[in-house]
């Protein structure tokens, strides 16, 4: 199947690669000129976990093309995927829709035989309808179709998620449509179920999932605050818990807050589209407050420790939103740092990928270390924010002398915390108490 891929972000990139992967050429198309010409040159714009080979693969086999033209990579197409950002608009958090609008208007100009126009992007309900207008009024002969063809990859994963999906949920009100997508899915057929309802419905799942999410992630944060109180392991209330095939083990892992580019903003844009129906999703509004004053909260405890000490100086080992990722958008990581800013403190900062991106955020606030153990010299505290797999393996001992004083905010529970005791450490970490 011939395949455009529009938007070469996170979500465009790895699902571009991966469908050459499954045998069908694909032109990665986007608007910015610098991102098409690095990747043309065989460099990758994004750190994503095994990305890298099947890249090399694909564009050394010419299953994968790059290209800034529309009137080139559009006419030919069966299929164009739109993964382009919805970023949120600054003030009322709603989805912000001019780039799919922009590229629905580009697409339809060069439509010319009957195209499947899939939506990738995380869109508000109704979106396929605007679009479907938009390309209509554009080129009122064009045969096409509009789908919702929500995306679910997380980061750092999105190569093991293309391949290994939990199910692949098709809106489409065409049955043209739909045989297209079984076709081109037939390589998932015995791996996962296919679901195919309305697109509108399709739309409504992906922010509803999200929003699920995040709820869950939240839940077991408040939990984790509980048993810090009454002495419970939130390891341990987590693993019962997640037994029961109804919760679900997966994600009821305690940190400092959920973040990323989409957890965010897909809770802040189905709150705004509960106001705006005049639909009560105060659940979802609790989840987003529950978020914010985490991450205040979470601060304030590695401030705590040293507020004995005047001008401190903090490690903090991680900026990314998780482990795996470069990406700092939304970083509960990044947040704490800049709430701590505002206070008198040197921070000393290490992250395994996302440096470049940190920089480009904190810019000369911070001090930035070639790894973990120059953050950690001369510390009064050391804050572990982001998950990364490095970070458990860290050489206690070695921490001790490194340190001014042995304290270890631990808020990913990387770090045994038993054995750092031992040491000398006072440890603060999550959901247990020391
Ligand atoms: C998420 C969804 O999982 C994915 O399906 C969707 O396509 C995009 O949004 P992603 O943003 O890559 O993926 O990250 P995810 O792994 O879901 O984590 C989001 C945030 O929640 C991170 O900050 C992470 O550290 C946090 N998290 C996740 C927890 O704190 N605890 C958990 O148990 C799981």
């Amino acid at each position: 199947m011939k395949i455009t891929v529009i938007g070469t972000g996170y979500v465009g990139l790895p699902t571009g690669v991966g469908l050459a992967e499954l045998g069908n050429d694909v032109i990665c198309l986007d608007i910015d000129e610098s991102k098409i010409n690095k990747l043309k040159n065989g460099e990758l714009t994004i750190f994503e976990e095994g990305l890298d080979s099947l890249f090399e693969k694909h564009t050394q086999s010419g299953k994968v093309s790059f290209s800034t033209s529309f009137a080139e990579s559009i006419p030919n197409a069966d299929l164009v995927i739109l993964a382009v950002g919805t970023p949120p608009h600054p003030i009322t958090k709603e989805a912000d829709m001019k780039y799919i609008k922009s590229a629905a208007e580009s697409l339809a100009k060069h439509l010319n035989q009957y195209t499947v126009i899939a939506i990738k992007s995380t869109v508000p309900v109704n979106t396929g309808d605007a679009v479907e207008n938009i390309i209509r009024r554009t080129n009122p002969t064009a045969d096409f179709d509009v789908i919702s063809l929500p995306e679910f990859l997380r980061e750092g994963f999105a190569v093991q998620d293309f391949f290994n999906p939990d199910r692949i949920i098709v809106g489409a009100n065409s049955k043209r449509a739909k045989n297209l997508i079984a076709d081109l899915y037939l390589p998932f057929k015995d791996r996962c179920p296919i679901l195919y309802v309305s697109r509108k419905s399709s739309e409504t799942i992906k922010y509803a999932s999200n929003a699920f999410l995040a709820m869950k992630i939240q839940y077991i944060n408040e939990m984790a605050d509980f048993c810090e109180t009454s002495g419970a392991d939130i390891y341990e209330v987590a693993k019962g818990m997640g037994l029961d095939s109804r919760i679900g083990a997966k994600f009821l892992v305690p940190g400092p807050g959920y973040g990323g580019f989409c957890f965010p903003k897909d809770t802040n844009a189905m709150a705004y589209m509960g106001k705006f129906n005049g639909i009560d999703l105060s659940l979802i509004e609790t989840t987003i407050k529950s978020n914010e004053r985490r991450k205040i909260n979470m601060a304030k405890r590695i401030l705590d420790m040293v507020s004995d000490i005047k001008n401190p100086t903090i490690a903090v080992l991680g900026s990314a939103f998780k482990g795996g990722t470069d990406d700092c958008r939304e970083s509960p990581a990044l947040q704490i740092i800049e709430i701590m800013l505002a206070h008198d403190v040197n921070i000393k900062l290490y992250d395994p990928e996302a440096m470049p991106n940190t920089k480009a955020i904190l810019k000369d606030m911070i001090t930035y270390c070639d790894s973990a153990y120059e953050a950690i010299g001369g510390a009064d505290v050391l804050a572990i924010l982001t998950d990364w797999q490095e970070f458990k393996s860290l050489d206690l001992e070695k921490i001790k002398v490194l340190m001014s004083r042995p304290q270890i905010a631990d808020f990913r529970n990387m770090i045994d915390y038993e054995l750092a005791s031992q040491l000398g450490f006072e440890v603060k970490s999550i959901g247990r108490k020391i």
